[in-house]
């Protein structure tokens, strides 16, 4: 128990496998946990033996964040998840060859008119990163958009946030080892509750509204999500999905889509800090390559040295470290251990990432080893996991990622507040996102950014 209580579990799980191997167990009461530290070890679980390791564990909390575990990210494996996680992943498909282009372009120019406001100013744009990417999940999931200053937003992300932070604290997870906690009052459950109440308030308000429109957006992920639970009702087991489906999926589509994102582009500010010729070598690339006019996804093979730092940000912070525990539906193996059912695995993606056996110099910010003769491999690279729980929302991500950063890097350059201002901390702080801890940058627009 007091391993998994350090504050950067990832760091620590990681400096465990140098001890013990890449693959070892923990146990904490009767639960026992296997950690994997390398991609191979990772592969051969989650994407070789999907079928054995595809189960979420099952817990009291996880129940009631999960509204009885009908979300995609915390639900078991069984028919009526497979059938909630196609008919989302085939609705985000739709849009992603659709509108997915437009709307992160719109975000991208958006962002950019709110840093040309802040005219040089050293500023915090932790928050911008957060609504830019919140935008790009409500339109495509309403079709609508939000100001940073909208009270509408705020509440969204507020209670989505203290949701994340109350799950993860000491005195929620005690219930789930200790059931006869449950009976004594606990404030810290109280308020999960009231904020679990809040968020469904607010998500249910949305798609009524949605429902109610006489012009739909029929490009929004609900109109698919909607028609495609008409599909099911005619289908031999006409209800195994529901409204409470679309209603869980949009929980999980806005706090899958969010925080990872902004805490990506965070810590890619952060990095570019570190190393202002890897901005400047970006710069140049994408000056000789577009010649002027802003990006487009196709652009991303045309663009080596933008894809090399957008794969080493990934590799040294991916922002969700240890994925979501995954849990082993019959006896199986790993390495040839054997892994008896209903043990839980943890990928430890942040140690497979810093694994020495496959990466040179592997905590060191080196976007030179994914270009060629680099000695860096992507295959070796699993920020979305893998196999039949690969992340949900990867096309999305990997679209936000280009388009965003490739438009700010175009657009502005990032500089420390002053000469001699310290850098920013480059550890984090973990949870489940891995976050770097608040820091403060100028973006001074670029000579060919017209304001
Ligand atoms: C940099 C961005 C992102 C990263 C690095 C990331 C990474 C991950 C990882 C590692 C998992 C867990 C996989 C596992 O359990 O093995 C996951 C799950 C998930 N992600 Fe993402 N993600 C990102 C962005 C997004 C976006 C933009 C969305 C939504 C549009 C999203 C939606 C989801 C969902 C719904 C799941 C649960 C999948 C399941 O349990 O079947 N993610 N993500």
């Amino acid at each position: 128990m007091m391993e998994l209580t350090h504050n950067h579990l990832p760091i620590h799980l990681t400096n465990l496998a140098q001890r013990y191997g890449n693959i070892y167990r923990l146990t904490c009461g009767n639960t026992t946990m296997v950690v994997l530290n390398s991609s191979e070890l990772i592969r051969e679980a989650l994407v070789k033996k999907w079928s054995d390791f595809a189960g979420r564990p099952a817990s009291y909390t996880a129940d009631i964040v999960s509204g009885g575990g009908r979300t995609i990210s915390l639900g078991d494996y069984n028919e009526e998840w497979r059938a909630q996680r196609r008919l989302v992943h085939s609705a985000l498909q739709r849009c992603c060859q659709q509108s997915l282009h437009g709307v992160i372009e719109r975000q991208a120019l958006h962002l950019r008119k709110v840093l040309l406001q802040y005219q040089g100013t050293a500023v915090d744009l932790s928050e911008d990163f957060t609504v830019a990417a919140s935008n790009v999940i409500t339109t495509l999931a309403f079709g609508k958009e939000y100001d940073k200053s909208s009270l509408e937003l705020q509440e969204l992300h507020s209670c989505l946030n203290e949701i994340v932070a109350l799950w993860g604290s000491t005195w929620i997870s005690a219930l789930d080892s200790f059931p006869l906690l449950r009976k004594l009052p606990n404030p810290v459950f109280a308020r999960l509750l009231k904020e679990v109440a809040r968020r469904d308030g607010i998500i249910r308000k949305h798609l009524n509204n949605y429902k109610m429109q006489d012009k739909k957006d029929e490009e929004a992920i609900t109109a698919s999500l909607l028609h495609g639970l008409d599909a099911h009702q005619n289908v031999e087991n006409g209800a195994l999905l529901t409204d409470v489906h679309v209603h869980m999926a949009t929980v999980d589509l806005l706090i899958g889509g969010t925080e990872t994102t902004a805490a990506w582009l965070n810590w890619t500010v952060a990095y570019l800090l570190h190393r202002p010729e890897v901005q400047t070598k970006v710069y140049e690339e994408l000056c000789t390559v577009l010649e002027g006019r802003y990006p487009q996804y196709s652009d991303r093979h045309r663009l080596p040295v933008l894809c090399s730092v957008i794969s080493e940000v990934l590799r040294l912070r991916p922002v969700a470290p240890l994925a979501v525990p995954h849990r082993a539906i019959r006896d199986s193996s790993i390495a040839g251990y054997i892994i008896p059912k209903n043990t839980i695995i943890i990928p430890n993606l942040f140690g497979a990432h810093h694994d020495p056996a496959v990466w040179a110099d592997p905590h060191a910010f080196k976007p030179e080893r994914f270009l060629k003769g680099g000695g860096g491999t992507t295959r070796a690279l699993i920020p979305f996991g893998g196999g039949a729980r690969l992340c949900l929302g990867e096309s999305v991500a990997k679209m936000e990622l280009f388009l965003f950063t490739a438009y700010l890097l175009r657009d502005f350059q990032f500089l420390l507040p002053e000469s001699g201002a310290s850098l920013p901390d480059l550890k984090g702080v973990a949870s489940v996102v891995l976050k770097i801890q608040s820091y403060t940058v100028i973006a001074l627009p670029r000579p060919m950014t017209n304001p």
